[in-house]
């Protein structure tokens, strides 16, 4: 029987990276649904549960996406209400590769710390996108005292709001509008993410390097000039002056096993919801 993908996205193009990376993980077909909003969800869910019997509709999953991380929470909250008794298939949330890059990096840091970031200061900047928010989120429930970065306090007194809402934990606001403010932003952390957009350098090499009890440092920007100065693409745990550092590709090589694992897992049976914590589980069983 067919492996097919039901694609909501809430974007007004569906994202043609997922669509890649679904079908390279064993998808057979993929029905891709744009510019999603929750009062559609139900009647395209209904297509999926009630096709396929029972005992066939693990061959069916839904998978989220889109820009816009707040949408695509609204579309599984949908999703999952239109599920009942035996009628659900697996779904799976990663809005611009929020959850799968989000865990990566975290998996690599909480690592590179030595098994734990309780307790440990994480600055992530730029932490009001879906990736930000998303590893801002994990970081917080594994105990670290987060700080994100906004260029507008009232947009990041509102991703603080909505990260301790779904995960919990202590996260705070700082506003930076320039790259010379963060040397400030990074005193007493002992972890960077930079989780700032495309082509856009937010920390420069001086705010970081040789930076007394900074251990590790992630870019997850892959596209010059780098995010963080001075952080290789490829690095992933090179020792560069005093921090272990990560780049986007040594965090996006991970990323990319733990989508395709992510997608194969919604084909292993028709309940699994795969969110952050469910992704995060899954990660620490692969190697990174
Ligand atoms: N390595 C991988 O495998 C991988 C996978 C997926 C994504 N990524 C990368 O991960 C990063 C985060 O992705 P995302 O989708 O969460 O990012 P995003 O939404 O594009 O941007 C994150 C935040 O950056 C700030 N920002 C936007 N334009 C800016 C500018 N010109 N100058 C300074 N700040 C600006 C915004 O925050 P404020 O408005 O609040 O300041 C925005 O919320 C991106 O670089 C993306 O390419 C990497």
């Amino acid at each position: 029987m067919k492996k097919l993908l039901l694609q909501l996205d809430s974007s007004r193009h569906a994202s043609v990276f997922d669509q890649v990376v679904a079908y390279d993980a064993g998808a057979d077909e993929i029905m891709s649904a744009p510019a999603v909003t929750p009062p559609d969800v139900r009647d395209l869910v209904h297509g999926c549960i009630f096709t396929r019997g029972p005992k066939h509709l693990k061959n069916t999953a839904v998978f989220i996406g889109g820009a816009d991380m707040s949408a695509g929470d609204a579309l599984l909250d949908a999703a999952r209400k239109a599920f009942f008794g035996p009628f659900r298939v697996s779904v799976m949330l990663d809005s611009n590769g929020s959850n799968t890059t989000a865990v990566a990096a975290v998996v690599k840091i909480v690592r590179a710390m030595g098994g734990n970031v309780r307790g440990h200061r994480v600055v992530v900047t730029a932490g009001t996108g879906p990736v930000g928010l998303r590893a801002a989120g994990l970081l917080a429930h594994a105990g670290a005292t987060v700080r994100i970065t906004s260029r507008r306090a009232p947009d990041g007194a509102r991703a603080r709001d909505a990260i301790m809402k779904r995960f919990g934990g202590v996260v705070e606001v700082t506003c930076l509008t320039d790259a010379g403010q963060t040397a400030q932003c990074l005193e007493g952390a002992q972890v960077l993410l930079n989780c700032g957009p495309a082509g856009v350098q937010l920390v420069q090499r001086a705010a970081w390097a040789n930076r007394s009890g900074l251990k590790v440092a992630v870019d997850l920007n892959a596209v010059p000039p780098q995010g963080v100065e001075g952080i290789e693409p490829n690095d992933d745990g090179v020792a560069r002056d005093g921090v272990t550092c990560f780049g986007a590709l040594g965090v996006g090589n991970f990323k990319m096993a733990i989508h395709k694992a992510a997608i194969a897992r919604l084909f292993d049976s028709a309940d699994a919801v795969l969110d952050a914590e469910s992704i995060h589980e899954l990660a620490q069983t692969l190697s990174g």
